[in-house]
Order: structure tokens, then C-alpha cells, then sequence
């Protein structure tokens, strides 16, 4: 300890002792100066801004010692620095962040195991040529002491106590008294580091690729499956989705000027619904592996959600079972699955009737349920809520519109937005605006009654044929949100929400019909000045516009006889002549040439 007679120790606290490895490892917090012991692993922590130094001050008494891995984190995103052989270390760090960990991991020598067996050495502080991103997170996982946070599955019921919780690892969907399940995290065991820490640790992971927090719903594995291995993990680095400044639309179309479309479809399988299907696939991947009964996952869908299921058990290895309402879904939608390899089962009813089915199905035989009535999908969702919120640098926006049919993921948001405030990381929540189509529209028709009665109806069918819902299974999960958020429904007619995509497209956008429902809903708040010219507004795009072109094909070139199709654009079949092409432009251009 000779070294910090020259140093002033701010705090020493011997933390945990715990089995790391061969050696034994003793963790040590300190501020800013630091001894890192003989043997064992050290965290030394700045927690301001400022130069960091430690010193290996201790590797004086043999040389049969080696630091064979030392590494500067945020909590698994590493800079790694290798060293051989070595009496003494000292090293002088900038540290740029709130909280920077140090962490070195020093042991005895056993001359029968090598570094390269142990999986320690590093290729110039990268990783080793022979390494994947897993085996580095595999790596990295056996210095760290394990997770103090956890979440169960409680029985959805906001307004009474209940002592009825679930282990994540059962195969269960719903409470004995038939509630729907909701993930329940210990959030006194978050609420031990605070908003500043949390900001930092989600802001360091952004835009790396480090496994598995390179994707948007991993990079908070904390507060969506924190006990989850990573390397059960199936992600496809989904999430971290483009905010749009839709600054046309919101000029000239609103007089709006903060305006923005949250592109959750700008995603692996072109919906939102990759942010569930990572977290679901990735538990039912950690579930056969502790060998449970279950010969594979099945849903029903309108279109993406079999798209997303597909492709995340095809990653794993999974099989799946996709039921959907035949006709009523997008070629694109329908031919995922099916390049996926998954069993595809087009059925002769709609949504409500596929979902029957597949639950009395899985009631039979061992298939994992993967509709949304599946807590573990909104976990995965929220995170989309997180990150507008880190988007705009920890800010909260007015409002926020989400399409609405099973009513899932309007709820996700409120979680994400809810547990960004209860964690300190954000001062408020936004309210939330659910947005569904007049065809299918229970939840508007339940708001309008003054949240009495909730009827479900027969969904007609839309042009946002992902939100052809009639029955939605998470109404109850949706009426709390909206309650709670001072919350808002609104409805658009067919007519309505195609006029509202093409006229988002116009300005740079390629919507699809169900964030025309959402740009639609926010049209009327406008016009009704309920949403004002320099409120902060989100509108929450649901999926990429590619996946639904036969129905712009439809509008542009008038083809949908009950609408007018305002805002059409059709192509011009012109002659290939000089004269002709110029007569088309003159028209189109209003050119006097
Ligand atoms: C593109 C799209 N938008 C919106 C939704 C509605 O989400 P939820 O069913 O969670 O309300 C879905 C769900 O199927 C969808 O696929």
C-alpha cells in the first residue's frame, strides 16, 4: 500500500467477495486512487470527471503474478489493455464520464494453463482473431459479479395487492384467476444506482457492437431481463431506430416545429415487433436449454408479428408455427415466415379466430405462446419508450402517438416512459395518444363510453390490417396506461389514414398505413389545437412502408374506388419521343416553353 502514502484515498469499501476463475477475487471500490491487490479482480471507480490513476503496487512480493486482463467498462462496454508479465503497472486514464470502472484481473500463475487456453489474451487490446463477439461477452462474464436485479411475472392488477408471482422460467401466460401477467422488476435494487448512472451506462452502449448491448433492447438488459445469460441471448441488434425530424410534414402540413416519427420499422424484420420477439426468442432459447418441455414457439398474427417470430427461431434454431387470416395480410408480411422456414398455416377466419385457435392449440401441445397477451414481448417494447427519451437527451416529448390493436404495445411505451421516471432518469411522463382505425376500433368506442362497459366489436377490414383487431387481448393493460397518462383516443377513417400516409410520403417519408392512423389521430388533435404548434410530439411508426406497397399501389394509381385518393400520383405513360416527354413536364411543370 506504499503507494498511497503518496496519494490521498478518498474511500475504500471492500464490497463482495466472490469466486472468480482460478483465483480468488476481491473487488474494491475506490475514488480515484487505487491499489489493485496480488491476486483476485479489482474495480477501482472515478465517479467524477478526472484523471485516474492505479497503481500495481502490490505485485512486489513474487513475480509469479500476471495481469492478464485489465479493462476500463461501463458495465460490459470494455476498452481492454493486456499485460504480460509485469512487477508494476501504473496507468493514467482521462476519465470523460460521470462513472468510469477500472477493473483488472490479477492472478497466480499456474504454468499448465495459459493465458490463450483461459481466453484472456487480447490481440493488441482487441479482440482475439479466433474470438466472436459471444466468446468476448462470455469472457467478459466471468469478471463480473453476478446480476443483483431480477424481475418476475406478477398477475396484471394495478389496483389491488397480490402476494401471486411467477418465475420467468415458467411456461405460463396468465394468473390463476385468468389476469393477464406483467413483468415486474425489483426496482429496489435498480433504484441503488441513480439516474445519472443509468444515462451514462445506456449512453455508453450506443452504436457499438459489443454482444449483446449493441442492440437497442440489450443495451438495457438491466431493466428488461437482467438474469437472461448473454449468451442465451438471440438478438439481431434490433432497436436504437432513427428519430425523424419530420420538419416538412410538421411545417407546412401542422405548423408544427417540433415534430418527430420514431421509425420503429426501420428494424431487422420491418416492425416493431423485433423489440419483443429478441427478449421472448431469447428466453424460450434459455428454456430448451434448461431442457423444459417445449417443441417449439407459435403465434397468430396479422403479418408481423409471424415475420418477427420467424426470423428470431430461425437465428436460434427455433422451430416456429405462424397461424394467419388468409387474404388478409401483405404479400411482404406473408412471405417472411416462409423464407424463414417457419410452418405457416393460412387460415380461413380473421385475427380473432387465428388467435382461438393457436391458444387452444397450445394448450395441447408443448408450443410456446408468442402473441402479446406474453408479458416478456412488452419488456422488449418498451424499450423503444428509452430510448426517445435518451434520444432527446433525457428529455420528455408532449406527446407521443402509438397505433393501437392488440393494445400491447401502447403499454409497453407507458412502462418504458413510467420506469425512465420512477429511476430518475426523466422528470414527467408524456401523454399518450392510442390511435386506431374507425374499422377496427374498440378501444375508441370503449373511451368515448367514458372507459364504461368494454364492448368488443367484429374488426372490418382496413388498410392497416396489422390493427384488424376486434377483441383486443391487452384492453385492460391499454385503459390503465391511457388513464394514467392523461391519455387520449383517437380513430381514423379509411379514407383518413391513406390521405395521411401519402401525405407523409410527399415529404420525404414512406409510411405504412398503420403510422398513417397515428399521423391521421395527430391531424385532428391539431385541428382541434389539443396538440399545439410547438408541442414536443412523437409519432411512433410501427412499420416500414415497404411491407405494405400494395396498398399504396392501390391509392396512387386510384384503384380504391370508395376514396378519392386525393393526394395520388400516378406515373404517366408517355410516348418515348422528344415532343411527348416534353408536353408531359409542361403539364406537370406548368412550364409556358
Ligand atoms: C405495424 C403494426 N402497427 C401496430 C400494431 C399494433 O400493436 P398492438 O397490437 O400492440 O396494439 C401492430 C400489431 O400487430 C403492427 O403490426
Amino acid at each position: 500500500m506504499h503507494t498511497l502514502n503518496k496519494k490521498r484515498l478518498i474511500t475504500v469499501a471492500l464490497t463482495c467477495v466472490t469466486l472468480i476463475g482460478r483465483g480468488r477475487a476481491f473487488p474494491f471500490m475506490f475514488e480515484k486512487w487505487g491499489v489493485i491487490p496480488t491476486t483476485g479482480v479489482s474495480a477501482l471507480e472515478a465517479r467524477s470527471s478526472g484523471h485516474l490513476l492505479a497503481d500495481m503496487a502490490s505485485l512486489t512480493q513474487e513475480n509469479a503474478c500476471r495481469v492478464s486482463c485489465f479493462s476500463e467498462c461501463f458495465h460490459g462496454v470494455r476498452k481492454e489493455h493486456s499485460f504480460s508479465w509485469s512487477k508494476r503497472l501504473g496507468f493514467n486514464r482521462k476519465c470523460n464520464y460521470e462513472t468510469l470502472q477500472v477493473r483488472a484481473t490479477v492472478s497466480k500463475i499456474e504454468h499448465n494453463v495459459s493465458s490463450q487456453d483461459a481466453g484472456l489474451a487480447t490481440n493488441g487490446g482487441k479482440r482475439k482473431v479466433t474470438d466472436s463477439i459471444k466468446d468476448e461477452a462470455r469472457r467478459h462474464g466471468l469478471l463480473e459479479p453476478p446480476t443483483t436485479f431480477s424481475a418476475k411475472y406478477v398477475p396484471f392488477s394495478p389496483y389491488e395487492t397480490t402476494e401471486e408471482f411467477y418465475s420467468l422460467d415458467e411456461i405460463i401466460y396468465r394468473s390463476k384467476d385468468g389476469k393477464l401477467l406483467d413483468v415486474q422488476h425489483d426496482m429496489k435494487a435498480l433504484k441503488e444506482y441513480d439516474g445519472k448512472y443509468w444515462k451514462a451506462l445506456f449512453d455508453s452502449r450506443v452504436g457499438k457492437t459489443t454482444w449483446p448491448f449493441g442492440s437497442g433492447v440489450w443495451s438495457k438488459k438491466e431493466w428488461v431481463l437482467p438474469e437472461i445469460d448473454n449468451d442465451d441471448i438471440v438478438s439481431a441488434f434490433e432497436g436504437n431506430s432513427n428519430l425523424f425530424w419530420a420538419e416538412r410534414f410538421g411545417k407546412e402540413m401542422l405548423g408544427m416545429s417540433d415534430l418527430w416519427v420514431k421509425h420503429c420499422g426501420i428494424s431487422h424484420t420491418g416492425s416493431f415487433k423485433d423489440l419483443g420477439m429478441t427478449v421472448l426468442v431469447s428466453q424460450v432459447n434459455k428454456l430448451m436449454k434448461m431442457n423444459k418441455k417445449l417443441i417449439g414457439v407459435g403465434c397468430a398474427s396479422t403479418g408481423d408479428t409471424s415475420a418477427a417470430l420467424s426470423a428470431y427461431c430461425a437465428a436460434a434454431g427455433i422451430p416456429a408455427i405462424v397461424f394467419l387470416p388468409a387474404n388478409k395480410i401483405s404479400i411482404a408480411q406473408l412471405v417472411q415466415p416462409i423464407a424463414n422456414g417457419a410452418i405457416v398455416l393460412s387460415l380461413d377466419t380473421d385475427f380473432d379466430g387465428c388467435m382461438r385457435l393457436i391458444r387452444e392449440v397450445t394448450e395441447q401441445v408443448p408450443i410456446y405462446l408468442a402473441n402479446s397477451l406474453n408479458s416478456l414481448r412488452l419488456e422488449g417494447q418498451k424499450t423503444a419508450a428509452i430510448e426517445i427519451c435518451q434520444q432527446f437527451d433525457w428529455e420528455v416529448p408532449d406527446w407521443v402517438i402509438v397505433p393501437g390493436g392488440n393494445l400491447g404495445n401502447i403499454y409497453a411505451f407507458y412502462k418504458g416512459f413510467v420506469m425512465c421516471k420512477e429511476l430518475g432518469l426523466t422528470d414527467r411522463t408524456p401523454r399518450l395518444v392510442c390511435a386506431q382505425a374507425a374499422n377496427a376500433n374498440p378501444l375508441y368506442l370503449h373511451y368515448k363510453a367514458g372507459w364504461n362497459n368494454f364492448v368488443p366489436v367484429k374488426a372490418s377490414p382496413t388498410f392497416a390490417s396489422a390493427i384488424q383487431i376486434g377483441d383486443p387481448v391487452s384492453i385492460d393493460r391499454a385503459v390503465y396506461a391511457l388513464k394514467n397518462s392523461d391519455g387520449i383516443v383517437e380513430e381514423a377513417t379509411e379514407e383518413e389514414l391513406m390521405d395521411a400516409a401519402a401525405l407523409a410520403d410527399m415529404t420525404g417519408m414512406f409510411t405504412c398505413p398503420h403510422t398513417g392512423v397515428a399521423l391521421s389521430a395527430l391531424m385532428k388533435l391539431r385541428e382541434k389545437n389539443v396538440i399545439g404548434p410547438t408541442d414536443r410530439t412523437v409519432v411512433v411508426s410501427t412499420a416500414h412502408g415497404l411491407k405494405f406497397t400494395q396498398s399504396k399501389i392501390a391509392y396512387h394509381s386510384k384503384e380504391i374506388t370508395e376514396i378519392q385518393c386525393k393526394h395520388a400520383n400516378p406515373p404517366l405513360e408517355v410516348k418515348a419521343d422528344l415532343g411527348s416527354v416534353m408536353d408531359a413536364l409542361r403539364s406537370k411543370l406548368s412550364l409556358t416553353l
